[in-house]
């Protein structure tokens, strides 16, 4: 079994898939981390991220592997794990044009079918592009969506960030990741014609896993 949820960044998709990956005992693929894990390792290597070529060249050289351990979802580039450093602000900044690069979209695409295939029983991927690319033949697609304004609140309650400045310069960045995302000419964020959409802004963690469990139920 297969099931995607697919949106933008602060939706709760992170939360609400993994939840739900638990209660029905299928696996777990974060496809943005593995995403953050590739421009982790350019940035650590001193390859310019603005430079599309260089990124293209530079991008079959690190291993990347995602799985789940006792503790929860992992991800290493040449077996170290970097769940810690693929969240900081160097590597949220410049994720986008990294992944808008085709080739790092092929061999990212790979490792995500062979997660889905490894996967004993099934997976629930969370992601930007599964319903419309990764995965266009999974049981169950949801899109995510919320406004940006609430988007920016989770993502600063998330990080403890109370300040009104800073809650703004997240806002800043959501925006700014959503057009990039949006806008790129490679599997752009999009909503499969066969996904369903779920408004996020007014609903509780809680409410959005059991609204998909449902969901889920009616497939199987
Ligand atoms: O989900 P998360 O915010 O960690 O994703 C980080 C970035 O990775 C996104 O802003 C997007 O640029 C990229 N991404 C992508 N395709 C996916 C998942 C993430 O392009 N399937």
């Amino acid at each position: 079994m297969i099931v995607v949820l697919d949106g933008p960044a602060g939706t709760g998709k992170s939360t609400v898939s993994r939840e739900i990956a638990a209660r029905l005992g299928l696996s777990f693929l974060d496809t943005g981390a593995m995403y953050r894990a590739m421009t982790h390792w350019l940035l650590q290597n001193g390859v310019d991220v603005d430079d599309a070529d260089a990124v293209a060249l530079a991008s079959a050289k690190p291993v990347i592997l995602s799985g789940t351990d006792a503790s929860g979802p992992t991800i290493t580039v040449d077996g170290v794990d970097v769940s810690g450093p693929i969240r900081g602000a160097a590597v949220t900044a410049a994720v986008s044009a990294v992944s808008a690069v085709p080739e790092v979209r092929v061999r990212m695409v790979d490792l995500q079918r062979h997660s889905a295939e490894e996967a004993p029983v099934g997976i629930v991927a969370e992601g930007r592009d599964l319903g419309t690319v990764v995965f266009p033949d999974a049981d169950l697609k949801v899109f995510l969506t919320a406004s940006a304004g609430i988007r920016a609140v989770r993502r600063a309650a998330q990080l403890g960030v109370t300040g009104p400045e800073q809650i703004a310069a997240i806002l800043a960045d959501i925006e700014r990741r959503d057009a990039a995302d949006s806008g790129r000419a490679t599997s752009p964020l999009a909503k499969a014609d066969d996904a369903i959409e779920v408004d996020t802004s007014a609903m509780e963690p809680e409410e959005v896993i059991t609204h998909i469990l449902g969901l889920v139920r009616q497939r199987v």
